[in-house]
């Protein structure tokens, strides 16, 4: 009987998770362990809070006692592990929380994991992690498992500093662990400080749209339940030890996924196309902004016969039809620190 603890399952990628081995295994305990911070919203989870196989532990991974309490008490089998502070612009303007929760709260998690389970090859430690590890692309190329690591934001060396360690429990103690690192992900329950949702509720809001430099930048984007279906394969049937890339096979320039953004939200909404267009801004570029992320996805391809099935064409319209349809959830997590915290950056 497993008894998985998911960690940062109240963020964006997280509940996409946890619903669905919730509801996918319902053999499985699956125990989410979150901090709640600005990114975290129990809301999300609603429709699943009260199933018998669920349970929410409100804690901080850098939290010693917890962890190892935790373990103890819900006798936790595995790990899959994606609490982080996760925004690059945050990491900017505040390293060091990143450095707090990202590296020694994977560190912290990894020494509880280490000291309650017995034998090592009854369990796994799964991490998910990012492509951002691999550094910045020029206009060809791709990120491979093999490319060497070249972090270049404070989020990214945070997630590489983690990685490493997770890598270090597996060849000093012989810990299984597994890790994959993905692409931007998009989709429902995402907040609305990344591109995507911050573009969808900016030209509903009939705001400005800020795109960074000249929106050259070039990102591949993976629809959450793609990656999903992909976590669900590599903790079940990944090999220990072993990195997965997992990619969407949709390579875009920022400049033209905001313009796919303004069509359709404009289209959905009834009003006139070019009008969400006209409200393009170019803004200040992001210090260090990398500029092209790119995925090999074919040995995730070739050992575990994943592929993204999502295009940006369908994932944008699904998504966009999200926001439109959540606006309540929308201004809930809008509201308070993420508020004030948004004003400062773009105003009012
Ligand atoms: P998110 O910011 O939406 O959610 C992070 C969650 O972690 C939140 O619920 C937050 O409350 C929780 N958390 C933060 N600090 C914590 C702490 N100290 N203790 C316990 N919980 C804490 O992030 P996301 O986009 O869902 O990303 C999930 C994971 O996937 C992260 O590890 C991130 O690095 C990785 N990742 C994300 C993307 C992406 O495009 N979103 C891409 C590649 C990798
Ligand atoms: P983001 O969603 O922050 O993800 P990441 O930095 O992890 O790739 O940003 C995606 C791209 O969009 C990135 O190149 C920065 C750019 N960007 C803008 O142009 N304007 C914005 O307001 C934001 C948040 C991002």
């Amino acid at each position: 009987m497993k008894s998985i603890l998911i960690t940062g399952g109240a963020g964006f990628i997280g509940n996409h998770v946890v619903r669905q081995f919730v509801k996918k295994y319902p053999n499985y305990t699956i125990v989410n362990l979150d901090k709640l911070t600005y990114a975290g919203n129990l809301e999300t989870l609603s429709d699943i809070e009260k199933s018998d196989n669920y349970h929410f532990v409100k804690a901080c991974i850098t939290d010693e006692l917890a962890m190892h309490d935790i373990f103890a008490k819900y006798h936790i089998t595995d790990v899959i592990h994606l609490a982080a502070e996760s925004h690059v612009d945050r990491s900017i303007t505040d390293p060091l929380v990143f450095l707090r929760t990202n590296i020694l709260g994977t560190a912290n998690l990894l020494n509880a994991a280490k000291t309650s389970w017995e034998d090592y090859s009854k369990h796994t430690f799964y991490h998910i992690s990012t492509d951002e590890v691999y550094g910045s692309l020029g206009d060809s190329g791709l990120f491979k498992e093999t490319t060497p690591y070249d972090p270049r934001s404070p989020y990214s060396a945070s997630k590489a500093s983690s990685d490493h360690l997770v890598r270090a429990y597996h060849h000093t103690y012989g810990m299984q662990i597994k890790i994959s690192n993905c692409s931007n992900n998009y989709g429902p329950y995402q907040f609305p400080e990344k591109l995507i949702p911050l573009i969808i509720n900016n030209i509903v809001q009939e705001k400005a749209l800020p795109v960074y430099g000249d929106g050259s930048n070039v990102r591949d984007w993976l629809y959450v339940q793609d990656h999903v279906e992909a976590i669900d394969l590599i903790f079940h049937k990944g090999q220990n030890g072993e990195t997965y890339n997992i990619g969407g096979n949709n390579e875009m320039q920022n400049l033209a996924l905001v313009h796919i953004l303004c069509e359709s939200v404009d289209r959905i909404l009834g009003r006139p196309q070019g009008e969400a267009k006209s409200r393009i801004t170019f803004v200040k570029d992001r210090p260090g902004h990398d500029q092209r992320y790119a995925i090999d996805a074919s040995k995730i391809k070739k050992e575990l016969n994943w592929e993204p099935v999502t295009n940006v064409g369908t994932g944008v319209e699904k998504t966009v039809q999200w926001y439109l349809n959540n606006k309540v959830w929308l201004e809930n997590v809008t509201s308070g620190a993420y508020k004030t915290y948004y004003e400062k950056h773009y105003g009012t």
